[in-house]
């Protein structure tokens, strides 16, 4: 089949500055939640950064990005999605006034991308609350969370309305479910937090999130402010009624932050679970009218696909991204043992164009591997990653597929573009990018760039809007 993809589709590359800038102390920045968490969302979390934290350095974004944008330029990006830590620009978190060396950096950074006409997007929020915010008031569980946020995105909206239109509130909302300190900065071990203060802090998030595409409106009208949702399709493991239900009941938990974000209002099966989970959100006077601020599109991350039976006894749990399912046993998966499924996305891009007729932006999809540094043909190093290239040429063909169903997709920014130290395990050895970069999870490496193999394919696939797939 010949893939059209729409003019203006927005080709590129995602990352998220805690996991590429390092620098984590350097022009003022405050210590994030990421600081203290050597071994990614799995591990302990440490009183104070430790040596052992491959993010303290990332990979020198911080001090390389003119040549990273450059090379992303050299692969034809329209966009390029970062983050913006938050605590480059209130250290603290709760601090009046910002930190205008932070800003600074991202004016730079911003004015470098359209240096090459590289439209910039940008989440506010990615798995880097200040830690201040995490240890004085439990994270989002706090009300106060939400002046801060709204603090924190007037002052970058009011800097760079003239430079960045596409803007995203927090990456992976309903991650807070798995990972409440990584996602929402709580600082109650998981294990001890109660759905009550769960909920309520995913409210404060809902309405901050509102809050922001409401001020982000005002000061410029033309941007586009998305949500941002972990999906993972979860079929059912068999045609089991049970096993039916039981894959509804736990998309449902997912697709309340879609529904919220994009009608504005709670759903009611999500009321029924708070009546029969003894949870009652406080709602302060005018948060009903704050949901209203709906979002202009939505934006996902896609990885793996699961399952989900009514019988735990005929459950093989799977890895998954930050969650997990039962295994589908068609499918194979990842060195990390995530699932994959190319077919998956063209079915979430359905049931999102379904269910909201918003525009969709796909800001995450790839695969983490093991790359194998070797000469090239002309003498520089390189990586034949013929899987990745497999992989993601599979996954663009299905989003062609959903294009051809009538669903409306702005763009595709596939994940760690360049390679950055994974979320989950804090590796730099599971490798998602197009360029690869010398740093290893002993922490030797020059930090030099090579291009790999899928930097030529992707180019291509950019430079021909999708035809070449
Ligand atoms: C998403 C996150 O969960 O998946 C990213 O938004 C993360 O921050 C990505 O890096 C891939 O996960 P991991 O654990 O392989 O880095």
């Amino acid at each position: 089949m010949s893939i059209k993809f729409p003019e203006g589709f927005l080709w590129g590359g995602a990352v998220a500055a805690n996991q590429l800038e390092g620098a984590y102390n350097e022009d003022g920045k405050g210590w994030s939640t990421q600081d203290v968490a050597p071994q990614g969302i799995k591990g302990p979390i440490t009183e104070v950064p430790t040596e052992d934290n491959m993010k303290l350095v990332g990979i020198d974004f911080y001090h390389r990005y003119k040549e990273d944008v450059k090379l992303f330029a050299e692969m034809g990006f329209k966009v390029f999605r970062t983050s913006i830590a938050w605590s480059r620009i209130f250290p603290n978190g709760d601090e009046l006034e910002p930190n205008e060396q932070g800003l600074q950096f991202y004016d730079d950074l911003f004015d470098e991308l359209h240096k090459y006409g590289i439209e910039p997007l940008v989440t506010l929020s990615h798995y880097e609350t200040p830690l201040h915010l995490s240890k004085q008031y439990n994270g989002w569980v706090n009300r106060d969370l939400v002046g801060f946020y709204e603090r924190y995105a007037r002052t970058v909206f009011t800097r760079y309305k003239n430079k960045v239109k596409y803007w995203l509130t927090f990456n992976e909302i309903n991650s807070i479910l798995h990972e409440p300190f990584m996602s929402g900065g709580i600082y109650t071990p998981k294990e001890q937090l109660s759905k009550q203060d769960l909920y309520q802090a995913i409210h404060h998030e809902l309405v901050a999130s509102a809050l922001a595409v409401k001020i982000g409106h005002e000061i410029n009208p033309q941007s586009q402010i998305g949500c941002m949702i972990l999906s993972m399709p979860t079929y059912p493991l068999t045609p089991n009624p049970d096993d039916v239900i039981a894959a509804m009941k736990s998309e449902h938990m997912n697709y309340f932050f879609g529904d919220v974000h994009a009608r504005g209002v709670y759903p009611g099966y999500m009321k029924r679970y708070f009546r029969e989970n003894g949870i009652e959100i406080h709602m302060e006077p005018g948060d009903a009218e704050i949901l209203k601020h709906t979002v202009d599109f939505i934006s996902f991350s896609y990885y793996v696909s699961i399952c989900e039976t009514g019988d735990d006894n005929k459950r093989n749990q799977t890895e998954g991204n930050l969650f997990s399912g039962a295994a589908n046993p068609y499918l194979k998966a990842s060195e990390w043992g995530w699932q994959i499924d190319p077919q998956g996305l063209r079915y979430v891009l359905n049931m999102f164009h379904d269910r909201y007729q918003k525009p969709l932006f796909i800001v995450e999809n790839g695969l983490g591997a093991k790359d194998e540094l070797i000469t090239g043909e002309d003498g520089v190093p390189t990586v034949n990653d013929d899987y990745r290239i497999g992989y993601l040429n599979d996954h663009l063909v299905q989003v062609g597929e959903a294009i051809e169903d009538g669903v409306d997709v702005m763009g595709y920014t596939s994940w760690g573009c360049i390679d950055l130290v994974s979320a989950s395990t804090a590796q730099l050895s599971k490798r998602y990018g197009f360029i690869y970069v010398d740093r290893h999870d002993d922490n030797t490496g020059t930090l030099e760039r090579y291009r790999k193999k899928s930097f030529h394919w992707y180019k291509d696939v950019i430079a021909s809007n999708g035809e070449s797939l």
